[in-house]
């Protein structure tokens, strides 16, 4: 992806036709773009970060091991620590997909090495993209940092995320630069539809901690409109690359699907260990199980949706991928 590729024709449609949705892709991405200044959480009054220490820190629900014997028969005092420890995960992955996946993508579009993301209007977007997304690093660090001396787990150490250690192996067997871009930018596309529903499984949750769920809140009515912009942005980008970058993108879309919903059990396996909670490594070899199957939690239907959109399923190689993981397409 080092030299520009001619746009290619919409899938099924005429030049004139491409020609018209993409302006009218471009017109919704400059209105999204204009009301950021209206729109972002960082402009707007800060989280309010009062801390009550009876309310849970985080939902057992979101615990892969909430149902196991051997955690249920936990003490209360343990267990609610695995549950802030299960918050600052949570956080942390945000950070993570911040941070590693999705900053890094729009510094690839800045720098102009992204087909069809360099005109003004995609510069705006994404520079207020990586504000939002530098913010919201600010919302969890102090989150982050309240939840750890309320709760005496200054200490706790959170390994590295499965869903940045699975799209690095998969760059490093790719030989290209333009192929190690296009799997870190299929990446952020997944993740940040993803996140947003992510984040909507505490976003209005009431029974937890009231600044959790504030912070996640505020971090959600950014998302939603991310999520917007990345689906957008894919049809910007999609049609400009060439046939064989748009082949490569279409065979690697739908893995950070598998990347993104992974469980995480070897950050637990460490939580648990550094709490030592009983029975910690049975806990987390029980639920290993539970993995293969991560990926049925989560609605993928938009990714897919996109892919049918943009073409990548009138393809070869894009049908073959999505089918080749058993998601239906
Ligand atoms: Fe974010
Ligand atoms: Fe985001």
């Amino acid at each position: 992806m080092t030299t520009m590729s001619a746009p290619a024709i919409a899938p099924g449609g005429t030049d004139a036709a491409h020609q018209h949705e993409q302006s009218e892709v471009k017109a919704l991405l400059q209105r999204i773009g204009d009301g950021w200044i209206k729109r972002a959480k960082v402009r707007r009054d800060a989280v309010d970060l009062a801390f009550d220490p009876a309310r849970p820190d985080f939902l057992e629900e979101l615990l892969p091991f909430h149902a196991h014997p051997l955690y249920q028969r936990l003490a209360p005092e343990l267990k609610s620590k695995i549950l802030s420890a299960g918050w600052i995960i949570y956080n942390e992955k945000t950070v993570a997909i911040e941070s590693a996946i999705v900053s890094p993508s729009c510094y690839d579009a800045l720098d102009g090495r992204i087909p069809g993301l360099t005109d003004e209007t995609s510069r705006q977007i994404v520079c207020e993209t990586l504000v939002d997304e530098a913010y919201h690093l600010l919302l969890v660090a102090n989150a982050n940092r309240l939840t750890r001396a309320q709760r005496g787990l200054e200490d706790l150490k959170i390994p590295g995320f499965n869903l940045v250690t699975m799209m690095n192996r998969e760059k490093a067997v790719q030989s290209e630069d333009w192929q190690k871009i296009l799997v870190h930018l299929a990446t952020s596309v997944v993740s940040e539809i993803f996140v947003s529903d992510y984040l909507h499984q505490l976003s209005d949750c009431t029974e937890i901690q009231p600044m959790n769920m504030a912070t996640v809140a505020a971090h959600r009515h950014d998302e939603l409109a991310h999520s917007k912009i990345f689906t957008l942005m894919t049809k910007t980008f999609y049609p400009a690359l060439s046939p064989r970058e748009q082949a490569f993108f279409a065979s690697v879309l739908p893995k950070p699907i598998e990347w993104f919903a992974d469980l995480e059990l070897d950050i637990w396996s460490s939580v648990l260990e550094q709490l030592r909670v009983p029975g910690a490594a049975t806990i987390v070899a029980d639920c290993r199980p539970l993995n293969a199957a991560a990926r049925e939690r989560l609605d993928y239907t938009g990714i897919v949706g996109l892919s049918h959109e943009v073409g990548i399923l009138s393809t070869d190689a894009g049908r073959n991928s999505f089918t080749a993981m058993g998601i239906a397409i």
